[in-house]
């Protein structure tokens, strides 16, 4: 395309589409992409991008897949859409729904559709007082979940959502959702100065429940790893203790694998890390590589039960149009093949090795405070002073971003955390460029904006 159409598509865009987490003064440079191949991006006026977040963290299989595209027209040539209300059913979801209970941990049972993950993330946290209104104990509607989580922007996944940008302007917060300090142990309250986590947050957790009374609560909800809240991998002990503590108090345990689910940390769900089973669970994003949309959450046995048992006059009454969306769920099946036939669990955990130890050798320079991740995520933690963690001057994140952007690399960043999740089909070499990128950016950066 050339340099005339784009500008006048970039114009019309600015004028007329109102973007997710919208600055006027954000978007001015928008890059317009065109193409994808890979891990690779190309824009309207043909250059070339590493799309080392996998986009939103969803682009799991790559770009230009062939596969899915045929498995949309055929599903679509067949019966593109049709009614999944109570009393209807179609058969890619039903095959969808087999594979899916095969990979998820032992105990799931019931797999409600939906087509994002804040969606997912709603009706989950719905569920879960519907779980305790069905089960005698309509007491229970408390939502605990933690600081730097994201979940998503309807208004329940909001609710949950732990970063302060994404609740100013929008009035008032529900009530009963409760938020916590999380396990981020580089900046935590309780245990920075100490080399590894002392549990003290997820203890935390277990104080809130006894002070809030534990027959208020209904749930806790988290994401095995932080994804934009800055790719903060909980200490092994972590889950295994939040788990216990749910179930002393007969709390459910309700994890968001938007991010983490389909192979991302080297697992096909997260939680397989540390051994435990959540008593729900949230899919979206990769379960399609983002083709065409479609999320879920996922109840345990116990869950699925109350929905199953419900007496006639407490209907299980959730709608989505799209649920169980027939062509969503073709796209699904042939994504979660693709991730078996090329292996690619196995090749995040290899390719995670290789990103995470490549950004663990930029600990040398002196703007470097952190590399952290699990899998094939990671963030680097840029900071003016490594002794005192102090962060650089304003506004680095953003420029992190642009100086990154320059060098062909395309990611994002919580505050001065630089995230990557790139393509589960990323080369080696390509990987090999992104630390290479990031190493040149924050050097960039920290000398422009005075931290050295
Ligand atoms: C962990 C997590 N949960 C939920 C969501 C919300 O998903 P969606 O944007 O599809 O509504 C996101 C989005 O980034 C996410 O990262």
């Amino acid at each position: 395309m050339d340099a005339v159409e784009t500008g006048r598509l970039r114009a019309y865009d600015i004028a007329h589409i109102i973007h997710p987490q919208f600055h006027l003064a954000d978007h001015r440079d928008a890059i317009i992409f065109e193409r994808g191949e890979g891990a690779v991006l190309t824009d309207s006026e043909g250059r070339t991008y590493i799309d080392a977040l996998s986009s939103l963290w969803n682009v799991a299989v790559g770009h230009g897949r062939r596969e899915l595209a045929d498995a949309a027209a055929a599903q679509m040539a067949t019966l593109g859409f049709s009614n999944s209300y109570t009393g209807y059913a179609n058969v890619p979801s039903i095959r969808l729904t087999e594979k899916l209970l095969s990979l998820v941990y032992p105990d799931m049972s019931g797999i409600f559709y939906a087509s994002s993950g804040s969606e997912a993330n709603e009706m989950a946290i719905k569920t879960a007082r519907y779980f305790w209104s069905v089960s005698g104990k309509p007491s229970k509607m408390k939502i605990i979940s933690r600081e730097e989580a994201y979940h998503g922007g309807t208004m329940a996944a909001t609710a949950v959502t732990g970063m302060a940008p994404f609740h100013k302007g929008f009035g008032p917060e529900p009530p009963d959702f409760v938020r916590v300090p999380t396990c981020y142990h580089y900046r935590c309250q309780w245990c920075a100065d100490k080399p590894s986590c002392t549990l003290a947050c997820a203890d935390n957790i277990e104080a809130t429940i006894v002070r809030e009374g534990a027959d208020s609560v209904a749930a806790v909800i988290a994401e095995p790893v932080h994804g934009a809240g800055g790719v903060i991998p909980p200490d092994p002990g972590y889950w295994p203790r939040l788990r216990a503590i749910c179930d002393r108090h007969d709390v459910l345990l309700i994890a968001d694998e938007v991010i983490t689910g389909f192979g991302r940390t080297g697992r096909w769900f997260a939680l397989e890390h540390w051994g435990v089973q959540p008593d729900m669970m949230t899919i979206a994003k990769a379960v399609t590589s983002a083709y065409v949309p479609l999320s879920a959450f996922i109840a345990s046995e116990r869950v699925h039960r109350a929905i199953l048992d419900a007496p006639a006059d407490a209907k299980f009454m959730i709608g989505c149009t799209n649920s169980a969306h027939p062509t969503a769920c073709a796209v699904a099946l042939r994504n979660v093949q693709i991730l078996e036939d090329e292996g690619l669990v196995a090749r995040a955990e290899q390719l995670g090795h290789r990103l995470n130890d490549g950004l663990a050798r930029l600990l040398e320079m002196p703007n470097v405070g952190e590399v952290r991740g699990l899998g094939l995520m990671a963030a680097v933690e840029v900071v003016a002073d490594r002794a005192t963690r102090a962060s650089l001057p304003g506004g680095a994140g953003p420029r992190l971003v642009v100086a990154l952007r320059e060098r062909g690399v395309l990611t994002r960043v919580k505050g001065d955390s630089i995230l990557f999740a790139p393509p589960l089909v990323t080369t080696e070499a390509q990987i090999d460029r992104i630390v290479d990128a990031t190493g040149d950016a924050i050097e960039a950066v920290a000398t422009e904006v005075g931290g050295r």
